[in-house]
């Protein structure tokens, strides 16, 4: 049985001070009990995550601290780049790549995000590597053949590795932050597609193992219908994890 993981990424919103006071809220509506049955992580912006990692932990909270991007270099000239190093030494469980707004409006490319996927992993961290269709892409009927191929590009050449800490994120990117979400029987079927892609790319084991995460709108009131099909194993959550209320209902109904 896979525990399900719910992963709230901010974006670009809320600097430290309000990371801190959203956490802190967080923390007192989502407790150790409810972390027993549900995995969650908290990715906010990179000024932010040395306060919300000191948070997590001076109190305990039981939260993983995730990041929302890193290079896959380990230092070097990469101005305005964060190395993997960097947030593993911060005690970084989860880094976020490949989300469609990277591959968008900053030119992230298939090739990119394999590497990051290795180093994400090198460093003992845990990818989510977010794939996923556009509006023309799924009308045209080629959402399988999109999503994927992104899924095998990501993981393209690791043979004879196994496959490692992996979650797999499905946002078809219609549904991001525009308040349509996937029914949980295209949500299923995708993340069942995306299964089968990685029992043929690494074996039946690492099929079975890695978790697929749902994500686009999530709201409290649609997360209980997805994450009972059986091959959704969470959800990535960006607009509504910026509400500590509806967050903390979201860990809950995915527990
Ligand atoms: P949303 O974002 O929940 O605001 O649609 C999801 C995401 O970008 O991962």
């Amino acid at each position: 049985m896979r525990k399900p993981l719910i992963s709230g990424t901010w974006k670009m919103n809320l600097n430290h001070f309000e990371a801190i006071q959203t956490v802190q809220k967080l923390a007192y509506l989502v407790g150790k009990d409810e972390l027993e049955l549900v995995d969650v992580s908290l990715h906010p912006p990179f000024t932010d995550v040395r306060s919300v990692q000191t948070l997590i932990d001076t109190d305990k909270l039981g939260y993983a601290l995730g990041a929302q991007h890193c290079h896959w270099e380990e230092k070097g000239a990469y101005t305005g780049e964060v190395s993997p190093v960097f947030l593993a030494k911060l005690g970084v469980q989860y880094v976020i790549c490949g989300h469609s707004e990277r591959r968008e409006l900053f030119g992230e490319t298939d090739e990119m995000v394999n590497k990051k996927v290795a180093a994400i992993q090198q460093h003992g961290m845990t990818p989510i590597m977010c794939v996923g269709e556009t509006l023309e892409e799924r009308e045209a009927g080629q959402t399988e053949a999109k999503v994927l191929g992104q899924v095998r590009a990501g993981l393209a050449g690791r043979k004879p590795e196994p496959i490692g800490a992996l979650v797999i994120a499905y946002e078809p990117i219609w549904a991001i932050g525009t308040g349509r979400t996937a029914t949980a029987d295209d949500a299923q079927q995708m993340c069942a597609a995306i299964r089968a892609c990685v029992a043929e790319l690494a074996g039946a084991e690492a099929a079975e193992s890695v978790r697929v995460q749902y994500g686009g709108s999530v709201k409290a009131g649609t997360v209980a219908e997805l994450i009972a099909q059986p091959d959704v194993d969470g959800a990535l959550v960006g607009g509504a994890s910026l509400d500590p209320d509806e967050f903390a209902k979201i860990c809950k109904l995915g527990a």
